[in-house]
């Protein structure tokens, strides 16, 4: 008996693009979940100057590897800084065949839609969307950041080495203030 073809060819590649900032466990999901369909994961983290961030660069990129190291991830998914342009040009340089987003919701889709739509008209970079997971789907960067702003409770929401970035970053904010 022959086993059935794959439908994806063990070693594709797809792009996980965001701001990560910070990169929580509903991200660190995506990545495993992604990884357990395509052969290798790219996280592609934006600078993203136009959002009001907290984490730099550098910063997100460290806390991806970490985190990605400690799930036992690293020999699929990878982080790399996305490079200033287009998302499809950063595709087509790695050899990705798509790209991966989270949907929560139905806010999510109407933002990811059109990315999505254009990203294909461009290049012909297709989008797979993963339903979050059910469990996580409270979480996003932006709210995890206002609520550990405010003094709320956030490394249940967080890898640690995403936490321990986040507490570093406002320790610094106060004392600037
Ligand atoms: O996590 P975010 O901030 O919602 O991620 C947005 C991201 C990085 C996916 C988006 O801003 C992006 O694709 N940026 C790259 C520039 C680009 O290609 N823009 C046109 C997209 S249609």
């Amino acid at each position: 008996m022959t086993s059935p073809d794959p439908v994806a060819p063990a070693g594709a590649v797809v792009v996980l693009p965001g701001s990560f900032d910070p990169f929580t466990l509903g991200h660190l999901d995506l990545a495993r979940r992604a990884a357990a369909i395509a052969g290798r994961v790219v996280v592609a983290v934006s600078h993203n100057p136009s959002k009001r961030g907290l984490l730099d660069l550098d910063t997100r990129c460290g806390v991806i590897a970490e985190a990605i190291d400690a799930d036992g991830l690293g020999g699929s998914v990878e982080v790399r800084p996305l490079p200033a342009g287009l998302l499809v040009d950063f595709c087509r340089e790695i050899g990705a065949r798509a790209v991966v987003r989270g949907l929560r919701n139905q806010v999510d889709l109407s933002y990811e839609e059109p990315m999505a739509r254009m990203n294909a008209h461009l290049a012909g970079v297709d989008t797979m969307f993963l339903l979050s997971s059910p469990a996580l789907a409270h979480i996003s960067s932006s709210l995890v950041r206002e609520v550990a702003g405010l003094g709320g409770a956030v490394d249940d929401m967080l890898p640690s080495a995403s936490a321990r970035a986040l507490r570093a970053a406002l320790a610094e904010r106060e004392h600037r203030a």
